[in-house]
């Protein structure tokens, strides 16, 4: 029933009667109260509005003291006048890292609340922190930092702060309910604890951007320290206490978002008395990388380039063979250059830079080039949508080549359908990018994960030999070593055709599986051709049907695919469902490659 009263006392607005406002030397005695201190060296009396002698006079010295208040300045501390919500935070904050509390290195994430610019700069650190632990919570209104803080609230906010700081919280802090956003990535971290029988630290979260970043989250557990480093969010360490460090796979992911159980039978020596469940103290704090760009983010068709990228990127811009301009980033340039001295000292192949970084503009103007030349669906498989481009992030680049003729003088190949000529020079390339840090980002065959066809020349860098070697010794695509997709074997049956050759079926597979690549959580599992007896002449009339203004088109085929819905469904699916034979149907013009026309049943 009390807590209950107190719930409901706190969910008032901060608006109340006149009596029931908190004075600031009222907040300020009631600290020093809890505080238990009652000798306290005398002290000058800062400001002229407080009495020299009494109990508040005590209480504020002591604050004064304790660098909990700092007052207005020009000698006044307004005792009486009302305290804020935002003031209230900031004294709880300062006489909680008095103690030893409050954020330690780097930190940051969103308030969730739609008043949040309001909080004044001075209690912007102080405000994330009581948000965090639940010492003050917002009302409907939202978080109303310049708002009264009311009696009631008093009693409720001194028992969470004290809560917080002995770690006997009421499990129920809405730390494990936040939304953090730092450096490249938002983040939704939910910590659950079950302290019975079979104990088990259940983390979960949810992001638009989750393995952007590295998380160190730590925390306390029975009184010794949990330690849960997320570094590419698919292995984790963990370090619990002195039983030593951990890797745990992350036992669910789908979609963005994850699950990590530690189970205590199983990963780690349980500690203390399980049953104790008000031994767990939550108290988490989120750690940003050390600045800089994080050389690990995924940027792909469904995951734009990260919030404030570009404040944290540095470039060098330098002109190659044919005079244009090509802007990179330092690091993945520098890599470069070593990887382009090994192969032609060794292999006597000589590269240069296309293109690396661009802007959303410069995408665009691709984009449209493309579009103009090739058709939507050719340009969606090859160029990607502004703002979704890898080459935003100054990490990836597109390389050419120039061959050496026996005058030594260079001939660049420059063009792709060019520099497709040339597999074996190719093949060298890519078998050196690792050892520089680099990986070949859109690999043939698994255009269904990338979304993109193969393309030889385009490297992404990632700052990391061992985890490049990892990534290419394993074939792996860059999705699937961050675990951001549902990835498995697909089956491709071209069937028999005297209509078309293997390579234009094999490039209808391809436009339909970069299609199929935005399908989020979605995991492909075969794909087959038809047959020739689709082309007749009543789908043909059906693809004229559907397509565009004076497209004609003079053929058609139809793909059957396997595959299955997202665990979790969504708009578009039943929950991890298993579709078998859904449609897709593509056409051509006379002159042009395949358009995908429609899908579905
Ligand atoms: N060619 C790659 C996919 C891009 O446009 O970013
Ligand atoms: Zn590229």
């Amino acid at each position: 029933m009390l807590v209950l009263m107190l719930a409901l006392s706190f969910c008032v607005p901060a608006f109340a009667a006149e009596e029931e406002i908190l004075t600031r030397g009222e907040f300020v005695s009631a600290l020093f109260d809890l505080s238990g201190v009652t000798d306290i060296e005398p002290k000058q009396m800062y400001f002229d509005d407080v009495e020299m002698h009494g109990d508040m006079a005590l209480a504020i010295r002591w604050a004064v003291g304790e660098g909990i208040v700092k007052g207005y300045g020009s000698g006044k501390f307004g005792p009486d006048d009302p305290v804020t919500r935002e003031q209230m935070a900031a004294m709880l904050y300062r006489h909680a890292q008095n103690l030893g509390q409050g954020f330690q290195g780097m930190w940051y994430f969103l308030l969730d609340y739609p008043d949040a610019d309001q909080i004044s700069d001075w209690a912007d650190e102080a405000m994330h922190w009581c948000v965090m632990n639940g010492i003050i919570t917002g009302t409907d209104k939202g978080l109303e930092p310049k708002a009264t803080a009311t009696d009631d609230q008093l009693s409720l906010v001194l028992d969470r702060w004290q809560a917080t700081l002995t770690g006997a919280g009421d499990g129920q802090n809405p730390v494990m309910n936040f939304i953090g956003e730092y450096a490249a990535g938002r983040a939704h971290a939910r910590i659950e604890a079950d302290g019975a029988e079979n104990a088990r630290i259940t983390i979960e979260w949810s992001s638009s951007a989750w393995e952007l970043t590295r998380w160190v989250m730590s925390g306390k557990l029975n009184n010794e320290t949990l330690t849960v480093d997320y570094t590419d969010c698919v292995k984790s360490k963990v370090t619990y206490g002195d039983s030593g460090e951990l890797v745990s796979e992350v036992t669910e992911y789908e979609n963005g978002t994850g699950k990590i159980v530690f189970a205590g039978d199983s990963t780690f020596t349980w500690k203390g008395d399980q049953s104790e469940q008000e031994e767990l103290v939550f108290e988490w704090s989120f750690v940003p990388p050390a600045g800089g760009i994080d050389y690990l983010a995924l940027v792909n068709k469904l995951h734009p380039l990260p919030d404030g990228w570009e404040d944290a990127l540095q470039t060098v811009t330098v002109t190659n063979s044919v005079g244009d301009e090509v802007e990179v980033e330092k690091k993945a340039y520098d890599a470069y250059l070593l990887l382009k001295a090994d192969l032609e000292e060794n292999d006597g192949i000589y590269l240069e830079l296309d293109s690396a970084r661009r802007s959303v503009a410069a995408q665009q103007d691709i984009m449209d080039r493309f579009i103009e030349k090739y058709g939507a669906d050719y340009a969606a498989k090859t160029v990607a949508t502004p703002g979704y481009s890898e080459h935003h992030t100054g990490l990836a680049l597109d390389l050419y080549f120039r061959l050496k003729g026996e005058d030594g003088a260079f001939t660049d190949v420059y063009y792709n359908e060019d520099m497709v000529q040339y597999p074996e020079i190719w093949e060298k390339i890519h078998s050196k990018l690792a050892d520089y840090g680099f990986i070949l980002r859109y690999l043939e065959g698994k255009e269904h994960i990338t979304g993109y066809g193969y393309e030889p020349w385009h490297l992404r860098y990632i700052d990391d030999v061992d985890i490049a070697k990892e990534i290419t010794s394993r074939g792996l695509t860059f999705e699937e070593y961050l675990g951001a997709v549902r990835a498995t074997d697909v089956n491709i049956d071209y069937g028999a055709s005297e209509l078309y050759s293997r390579e234009e079926l094999k490039e209808a597979v391809v436009q339909i599986k970069c299609q199929f690549a935005s399908w989020e959580g979605c995991e492909l599992h075969s794909i087959r051709y038809a047959g020739d007896e689709r082309n007749s002449e009543e789908n043909l009339q059906w693809m004229n049907s559907l397509g565009g203004e004076g497209q004609y088109y003079i053929q058609c085929a139809e793909f059957l695919m396997d595959f299955r819905s997202p665990v979790e469904g969504g708009d578009a699916w039943s929950p991890d469902t298993e579709y078998t034979d859904y449609q897709w149907w593509l056409a051509r013009t006379e002159n042009g490659g395949w358009d995908i026309l429609t899908w579905g049943y």
